[in-house]
């Protein structure tokens, strides 16, 4: 089973926004979509761009470096599908977010 790490507090990321946080050896983005917790890789396979600084609509992720764009639900890649990022369990417990250390398999 994986392991959780509390990384924020609900408050911390409003509705539309993301955050990332270091757990363990990974960088993680975690957004809020319309009150719903999702957790994926932060770093960009095309060149790492941060996509937790990205644009983010409904539940799709732009790179804010080269516009690749990632459904942050799975970390499927939205246009072009020929890559993906990791994405990562979410649990709440009370007001804390709580992420997988694992990527979802
Ligand atoms: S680094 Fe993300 S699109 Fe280039």
């Amino acid at each position: 089973m994986s392991k959780f790490v509390p990384v924020a507090s609900i408050s911390d990321i409003p509705a539309g926004s993301a955050r990332a946080f270091v757990v363990g050896d990974r960088e993680i983005a975690v957004f809020n979509v319309d009150g719903t917790f999702h957790a994926i890789e932060n770093g960009c396979p095309h060149q790492g761009g941060p996509l937790a600084e990205g644009w983010i609509e409904g539940k799709v992720v732009t790179c804010p470096w080269h516009a690749w764009c990632f459904d942050v639900t799975d970390g499927t890649m939205t246009m072009g599908g020929f890559t993906s990022v990791d994405a990562f369990d979410v649990q709440l417990e009370g007001s804390t977010i709580s992420v997988s250390a694992e990527p979802r398999t």
